[in-house]
């Protein structure tokens, strides 16, 4: 009996290790990276709507139920569900936007080593923006501020 406590016991540190070790690589926010990418983030912060994504759930949110909003954060933050990504508009200001990260993936190890590259994706494809912009799980979603936004 006692040996098989100790084995859960020893398998949970495991697990809780595992899970210590893969938040490691957290979401930093766009200051972030703005302080070795200037010209990306000039670029980003003046011409892409995601740098405003909080704004266009912040103006709905006073008619949205609670389920509804964290629907919302699913698309229009960085990370959210993610170790280390968006929590809540208080506890995790920098990550409210969709940012720098959401396309190239957390940022943490890639700042910590000071730019290796090998610690930051470059590339994506066409399906890592389907998460967002698929316009049968839009439709499927089926709120109105989609509709009326006229660019879905
Ligand atoms: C401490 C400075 C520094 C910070 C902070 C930083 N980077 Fe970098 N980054 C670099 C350097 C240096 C390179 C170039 C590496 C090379 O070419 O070998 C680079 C390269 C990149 C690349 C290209 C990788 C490739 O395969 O060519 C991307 C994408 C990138 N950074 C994104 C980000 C993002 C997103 C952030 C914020 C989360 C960020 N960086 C923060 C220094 C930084
Ligand atoms: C996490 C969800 C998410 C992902 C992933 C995502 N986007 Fe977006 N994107 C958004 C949201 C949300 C907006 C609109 C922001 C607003 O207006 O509030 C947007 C806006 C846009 C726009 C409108 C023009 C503009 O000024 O920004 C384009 C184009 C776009 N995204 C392209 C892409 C491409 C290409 C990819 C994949 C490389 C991608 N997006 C990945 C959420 C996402
Ligand atoms: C499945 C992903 C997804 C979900 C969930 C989602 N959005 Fe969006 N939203 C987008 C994308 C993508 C765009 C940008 C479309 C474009 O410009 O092409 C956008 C744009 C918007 C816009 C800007 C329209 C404009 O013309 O500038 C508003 C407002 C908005 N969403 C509100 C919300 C609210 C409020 C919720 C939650 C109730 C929500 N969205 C949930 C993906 C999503
Ligand atoms: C909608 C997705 C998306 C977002 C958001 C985004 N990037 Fe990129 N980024 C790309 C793509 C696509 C490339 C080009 C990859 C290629 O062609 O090899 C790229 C390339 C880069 C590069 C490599 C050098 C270059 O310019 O080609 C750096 C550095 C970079 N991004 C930094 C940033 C920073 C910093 C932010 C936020 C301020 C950001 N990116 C936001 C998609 C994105």
């Amino acid at each position: 009996m006692q040996r098989v406590q100790f084995f859960v016991l020893a398998m949970l540190a495991i697990l809780l290790a595992a899970t210590w070790a893969n938040a490691d690589n957290v979401f930093v926010g766009i200051e972030v990276c703005q302080d070795c990418h200037e010209e990306q983030y000039e670029r980003f912060t003046k011409y892409s709507k995601k740098a405003h994504s909080n704004r266009s759930v912040q103006v709905m949110a006073p008619d949205l139920t609670d389920a509804e909003l964290k629907q919302c954060y699913t698309c229009h933050t960085t990370g959210y569900g993610q170790p280390g990504g968006f929590v809540s508009y208080d506890e995790t200001p920098h990550l409210g936007i969709v940012g720098c990260e959401t396309c190239h993936g957390p940022g943490h190890e890639h700042v910590e080593s000071g730019g290796d590259a090998d610690l930051i994706q470059r590339t994506m494809t066409m399906e890592d923006c389907e998460t967002c912009h698929n316009a049968e799980r839009v439709q499927a979603f089926n709120f109105k501020p989609l509709i009326y936004s006229g660019a879905h």
